[in-house]
């Protein structure tokens, strides 16, 4: 019997799975056998909180109930024997009563998509049900471990906050600086306006939280807690067994019958292992019951933990002993503490168990390390007996002789406590600070004789340098004896770059940066014992240490986690507009409580179709190769294995001549989709692709790198190139000319909700109904007609809304709906393809990396006068969106500098990796970051800041771009002009020199950015837009339109342009989806424009209706609309309307290199600052201020939430987000673990937002601004901030500066660019003589 509980629709709802199949996760049960499809799907690994739920059991040793957060795609149902379980639909509806949790994260605009939502929510709602005021702090740990893609986080903060213990609206009220003051001695624009916002909610409407409304924990299951059975259980699978023990002994006897058997106990490191590996274990023992696992025992020599303790019972237990115990005894306490605290997020810190930490010997393990130096000792036990194990390099190595013996389990861990002249640390340095795998981290603990520096004792142990936990016994050993002084320090470092070595192809890669980190972590070790001695000085005065100077001080601390603070400001309405008018209020999310209670329905919670199958897809395995046979007989005889499909079953088009939707011969990547089963279920189709058996003859040439395609002539299409002025004649009359390399790696979009698609063919016609995560449904219909060969108007696309799409969603899913409609028509029965992450990762390609080479030619004074640019992307396979993405990148290089000569040429690379296609900025953030390295590099040649050489050549009057389209600057100058001032950053550029003055080890950097960025599609044609609008005999209205639903609030805009035309409140209002029978030929919701086009249409359809409407309202001024309505239902006038816009005339003439290509421009500047740790390589981002020009915004929440979201995803592609592919072509990134989008730490600690007032644009649908995409870009602030930190080290350091910009400024790139005595000494490869982990392709 399985305890689920939950709350939908009745209060408590319990359920009894007598048959409960091991291989099930929670996830998978909860969405498909009950329905229950709130907890989302979004990575499958324990990586993203997508699917967080509350656990709820009691606890035998505390005799309490603790409720904890997990991620219910790990946890096997078999383990929640006896728990409660709330889900997202249990503690909330808007049917019923909304939680506040969900009404506040709603109503603080903390959902766009809201695919993570439900997680968000229920990760808060599991803090609150522990700490009812709980700390800042505490939010930042609970929500560390859930990932959103959209938001930028800080609304989804600020609704946590109003919980929090110092709840305040006044945001700034820690620094004394009150966000609502905006007057005083700020002199800028925005703050003399009186009519500026900063609220975007209102937090005395929130309902108040009242935990007497909470659940409780089942009666039942706490009785059966009290009384717990003894007995076995026995779960039995169809491939697995499950047996959970009841006492111990049971245990024992089990194990010693079954040694092969895994223990089981979070599963966070067997479950992705079997996922990964395809490896199923016949017999699960579940120790989950056994108590004497749970047990901790305090002595006067140290702490003993059962090793079913949970790691965030560990950090508690910890935490306990570091509060009672004198601290020189809990030295290694601490340690692991401050490892506890970023180890994953708090989902996985709840789930994972130390025994199984411990016993799994992952190589990056954070806590091994230290468990190690702090000599830990493992307590087994067996039916034999008891013994000690110690835990040490050995154990860890996994040699039989150190080992547990295959009967053996691990009961407990022992940690002794230190003592006095004993110094303990750890150290890890990961791609981002949270929620992210160390690349490498290490435990050190050395002990002095007492009251001198002589070294008596030395443990060295590091992690993420090897296949486990690597000990450097011989260093150590060699040191003892040694005075802990410089001459110890280098002699240390030198030893253990030879003992802790690692080859050149180490897997993982970033091997110069983990050798540099394996010393310059001693290196902070020697600092923090000799801070330490320090203190001990006053007690024993008898030795003097070695002094650090003040300006070496800075290399010991750690960056903290600060939630964010900040300010949103934006132009309020004008106080004459009517109440009734929406526009210019920041009006919810029309889904937003819907994201929050679960209740907002995505393609795959669609209810399963009768007959439904489920079609997986299967992929090339090499990147340029014949195919010479497919044998599919094997996976055919599988059970419920219905079909394969291959390009044969093709009706149609397959797809164009070079972009297949199937294979057919040859296959041009490694992802390249060659057929796909279709089964009755996701695991039996998901089985039968291990079955399929190609085989393939490598093909020349095979091409990955830019630069390779450039040596073999491998392009997609055509150069592209814009030239103005005469290039060649000014760069002879400048003073200085400098060349430089930029190159700017992919992105990859990780929308929360991955591809997916059902198709259901009707009995009659041939008709299709598909509905499809897609921001392009009229392409997936006409994709799907030339593949079946039947006309468009039998195919109806529906789109209720996209769980984010960033452009990647534009192309990709009439690829999925094509292949999914052949298996729907061959089979006759309705297909639903939902991709999982790591499929989705590897075949839908992303942004394209580029490569870009600069000239630049300028006067002393940093007046540039000629720029050639020439770049080159990587575009894969097939031409897809990169010649547009080409053009694109060419039209917006100049960003917004007037530079009077200027040649910019662009290519996209033909190569043999998975075709790269649309993303937010669509080249511009990529392309961009070439002009902007163009300014940096001129300011350190003049010799001036940056900010100078940009305000130098920036557009100051009406002018013309270099493809002739004329413009006026002046907002343009305002947003820089303004974020100068608002950010204070002359002053705050005087405060960073002075910090970088006096510390050696930490550096600032400051950068200010701005931004022309243009919108649209560059074709008239793509700018138009329809509408249709029925009025209801009711009174209701729905609305339809040609626009795709992806988070960025459309349909709410599209509902407060209604609201104004027709005068009338957005209640009777609705928008039920996108569709291709309503609104025809539409065009993709993409390019910034969606909102604005289809707004024009709306407003036309509602205006029409007015007009028809207009004699009645006449003739009846007092009556109401109902009156109205009625009345013209009885005059038989049409209440329904369709609304048209023509378009934006947009167009572009390459042969001329002249235009009109863009309707309008968005303006914005931003400033980052921030600090970056010179010996790891980390940094954290100290403030960002953003101005952006959304003139007469239409709502400036969503418009807020769009510049941040695009914000901080830019910031993502400029720092964190890292693709690696294999020398074979093989993208090793395929989930969050090895990809990292900013978490919630990521954000700014201060981050403003400004929309500019008083802008207007005649143009657009009431003077507002498309600004989907050019958020993205200002992200690069924080790049040139790190750049510029990175900078002011090597100067002091005397590091010539080579001009070659590389971008994610991860922190490999930033370590290794602030060279210096440990960079050094570490060892070099020649490249020649290895072949490496991984390769770069841009
Ligand atoms: C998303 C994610 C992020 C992560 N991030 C980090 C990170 O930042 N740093 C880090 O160090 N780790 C990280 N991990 C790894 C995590 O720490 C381990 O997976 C976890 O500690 C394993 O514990 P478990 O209880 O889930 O083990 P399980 O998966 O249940 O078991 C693992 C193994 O241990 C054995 N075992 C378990 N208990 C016993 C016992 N008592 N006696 C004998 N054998 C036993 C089992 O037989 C099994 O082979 C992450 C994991 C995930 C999923
Ligand atoms: S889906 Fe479970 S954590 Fe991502
Ligand atoms: S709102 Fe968070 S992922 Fe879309």
């Amino acid at each position: 019997m399985l305890g689920l509980c939950h709350l939908l629709p009745e209060p408590c709802h319990k359920v009894i799975e007598r048959n409960a199949d091991p291989e099930v996760t929670l996830l998978n049960f909860l969405r498909k056998n009950l329905r229950l499809t709130g907890t989302k799907y979004a990575c499958g690994r324990g990586g993203c909180g997508a699917c967080t739920v509350m656990v709820s059991k009691h606890d035998p040793v505390s005799a309490k109930i603790r409720h904890f957060s997990i991620t219910a795609c790990l946890v096997p149902i078999c383990s929640l024997y006896g728990a409660a379980v709330t889900t997202v639909e249990g503690i909330g509806s808007i049917n019923t009563r909304l939680h506040p949790v969900q009404e506040r994260i709603a109503r603080s605009h903390g959902t766009q998509c809201g695919f993570c939502t439900p997680g968000m929510v229920m990760s808060m709602y599991t803090l609150l049900r522990n700490h009812l005021q709980p700390s800042e702090e505490q939010l930042m740990e609970a929500l560390g471990g859930n990932l959103c893609r959209c938001t930028g986080y800080r609304p989804i903060l600020a609704s946590g906050r109003t919980f929090c213990v110092e709840s305040t609206d006044c945001q700034k009220k820690r620094t004394g600086k009150c966000c609502l003051d905006l007057g005083g001695n700020d002199s800028s624009s925005l703050s003399r306006e009186s009519d500026i916002c900063t609220d975007l909610f209102v937090e005395e409407e929130f309902q108040p939280l009242d935990p007497t409304q909470e659940l409780i924990f089942p009666p039942e299951l706490l009785r059966m807690a009290k009384n717990p059975e003894k007995q076995t259980l026995t779960f039995h699978g169809e491939r697995v067994t499950w047996i959970s023990p009841g006492t111990l002994k049971d245990l024992l006897e089990l194990k010693a019958k079954h040694p092969e058997a895994p223990l089981i106990l979070g599963n966070t490191s067997l479950g992705p292992a079997m996922k990964s590996q395809g490896r199923v274990h016949p017999i699960l023992l579940s120790p989950a019951r056994i108590s004497e696992l749970s047990m901790v025992f305090k002595t006067s020599d140290g702490l003993t933990i059962g090793a079913g303790c949970s790691l965030a019972q560990v950090k508690d237990i910890l935490a306990e002993q570091v509060s009672e115990l004198p601290e020189e005894k809990t030295q290694t306490y601490r340690a692991l503490l401050k490892h506890l605290k970023s180890l994953a997020g708090q989902q996985i810190r709840n789930m994972a168990s130390l025994g199984g930490h411990v016993i799994s010997r992952h190589c990056y393990s954070d806590l091994n390390p230290i468990l190690v130096v702090g000599n830990a000792t493992l307590n087994v036990i067996s039916e034999e007996g008891t013994r000690q194990i110690p835990l040490n390099d050995h154990f860890l190595a996994g040699l039989a002789s150190a080992d547990l013996k295959p009967e053996e389990i691990l009961e407990s861990v022992y940690i002794p406590h230190s003592q006095k002249w004993e110094f303990v640390s750890a150290f890890r340095q990961a791609q981002c600070q949270q929620n992210a795998l160390a690349d490498v981290s290490a435990g050190m603990r050395v002990i002095l004789e007492e009251a001198t520096d002589t070294i008596k004792e030395l443990s060295l142990s590091y992690g993420g340098v090897g296949e486990s936990t690597i000990g450097a016994h011989k260093s150590c050993q060699q040191l003892i004896g040694r005075p802990w002084n410089e001459p110890m320090l280098e002699e240390a470092c030198r030893l253990l770059l030879e003992e802790v070595s690692l080859p050149g192809w180490a897997p993982g890669g970033r091997v110069e940066f983990k050798r540099t980190l394996v010393v310059s972590f001693f290196f902070k070790f020697y600092l923090e014992v000799l801070q330490e001695l320090k203190k001990l000085v006053k007690v024993s005065d008898s030795h003097h240490y070695p002094e650090i100077s003040d300006r070496f001080l800075s290399a010991l601390e750690d960056f903290p986690v600060t939630g964010p603070r900040g300010v949103q400001r934006y132009q309020s309405v004008d106080s004459h507009q009517s109440l009734q008018d929406p526009v210019g209020r920041p009006i919810m999310h029309l889904s937003g409580l819907k994201h929050a209670t679960g209740e907002a329905i995505f393609c795959d919670d669609i209810p399963m179709v009768d007959r439904e199958l489920f079609m997986v897809l299967v992929t090339s395995t090499k990147a340029h190769a014949k195919i010479i046979s497919i044998d599919l007989s094997e996976a055919l005889e599988l059970p419920g294995v219905v079909d394969v499909i291959t390009a044969e079953d093709i009706p149609g088009t397959n797809g164009a001549e070079d972009d297949k939707l199937l294979a057919v011969d040859e296959v041009l990547c490694v992802g390249q989709i060659i057929c796909a089963v279709v089964a009755e279920t996701d695991v039996q189709a998901k089985r039968a692709i291990e079955k399929i058996k190609i085989t393939y003859k490598d093909l020349e040439p095979i091409i990955f790198t830019i630069n390779d395609a450039i040596k073999h002539n491998s392009f997609l299409c055509p150069e592209k190139k814009l030239e103005q002025g005469n290039i060649e004649e000014a760069f002879e009359k400048v003073d200085q000319i400098v060349e430089g390399e930029v190159h700017v790696g992919g992105q990859e979009h990780f929308y929360m909700e991955t591809q997916r698609v059902i198709v259901i063919p009707k009995a009659e016609d041939k008709e299709l109904d598909i509905y499809v995560s897609t921001q392009d449904p009229a392409h997936v219909q006409k994709t799907v007609s030339s593949t079946l060969n039947i006309p468009i108007n039998r195919i109806t696309c529906h789109v209720k809304r996209v769980g984010g799409g960033f452009g990647g969603k534009v192309g990709r899913p009439a690829v999925f709906g094509a292949i999914a409609a052949v298996g729907a028509i061959k089979t006759g029965r309705p297909i639903r393809l939902v991709l999982d992450r790591e499929d989705d990762m590897l075949i839908t390609g992303g942004r394209h990396p580029l490569f870009g080479k600069y000239k630049v030619g300028f006067m002393n004074n940093g007046r540039i006068k000629a720029l050639d640019i020439e770049c080159f992307i990587n575009g894969g396979c097939t031409l897809d969106d990169s010649e547009q993405v080409t053009e694109f990148l060419i039209l917006k290089l100049e960003n917004a500098y007037k530079i009077r000569n200027l040649r910019f040429r662009g290519r996209a690379c033909m190569t043999n990796l998975p075709s790269n296609t649309a993303f937010r900025g669509f080249g511009f953030p990529q392309g961009t970051l070439i002009t902007e390295s163009c300014i940096t590099a001129v300011a350190a040649k003049c010799g001036l800041l940056p900010e100078e050489i940009r305000e130098k050549n920036m557009y100051k009057t009406i002018d013309k771009t270099i493809y002739k389209q004329a413009f006026s600057p002046e907002t343009l100058i305002r947003c820089w002009n303004e974020c100068l001032d608002k950010s204070s950053f002359h002053s705050r550029r005087i405060q960073v020199e002075e910090f970088n003055k006096k510390n050696y080890w930490k550096k600032k950097g400051i950068a200010i950015i701005p931004m022309k960025f243009s919108v649209g599609f560059a074709a008239t044609s793509y700018h138009q837009a329809a509408a249709l609008v029925h009025i209801y005999t009711d009174g209701s209205v729905l609305v339809t339109h040609g626009g795709n639903e992806l988070g960025q609030g459309i349909h709410t805009k599209m509902l407060q342009v209604a609201s104004r035309e027709l005068k009338l409140p957005m209640s009777y209002m609705h928008i039920c989806e996108t569709s291709t029978a309503t609104v025809p030929n539409t065009i993709a919701t993409a390019a910034s424009i969606g909102s604005d086009v289809n707004g024009k249409a709306v407003q036309n359809a509602c205006q029409i209706l007015l007009k028809r409407l207009e004699p009645i309202i006449k003739k009846n001024p007092g009556g109401t609309w109902e009156d109205w309505i009625e009345a013209a239902f009885e005059q038989r006038i049409s209440l329904s309307a369709t609304g048209y816009f023509r378009g934006y005339k947009a167009d572009m003439d390459w042969e001329k290199g002249e235009g009109d290509p863009f309707p309008y421009y968005v303006y914005g500047a931003a400033c980052s600052e921030v600090e970056i740790d010179c010996l790891t390589g980390a940094h954290k981002k100290i403030r960002t201020d953003i101005i952006m020009d959304a003139c007469c915004s239409l709502n400036p929440a969503i418009d807020i939430g769009q510049v941040e979201g695009s914000f901080i995803q830019g910031m993502g592609l400029y720092t964190t987000e890292e693709l690696k592919y294999s020398p074979e072509g093989v993208l090793y990134s395929r989930g969050p673990d090895e990809y990292k989008i900013p978490t919630i730490t990521d954000v700014p600690e201060e981050f403003n937002v400004s929309l500019l007032p008083s802008s207007q644009t005649p143009l657009t649908i009431y003077s507002s601004k498309g600004l989907g995409e050019s958020g993205m870009f200002l992200g690069s602030s924080v790049f040139f901030a790190i750049t510029d930190a990175v900078a002011a080290a090597c100067k002091e350091r005397d590091i010539v500066e080579d001009f070659i910009v590389k971008s994610p400024a991860t922190p490999e790139q930033v370590r290794m660019a602030c060279a210096d005595r440990f960079t050094e000494m570490i060892p070099r490869d020649d490249p020649q003589t290895f072949k490496p982990w991984s390769i770069p392709i841009a």
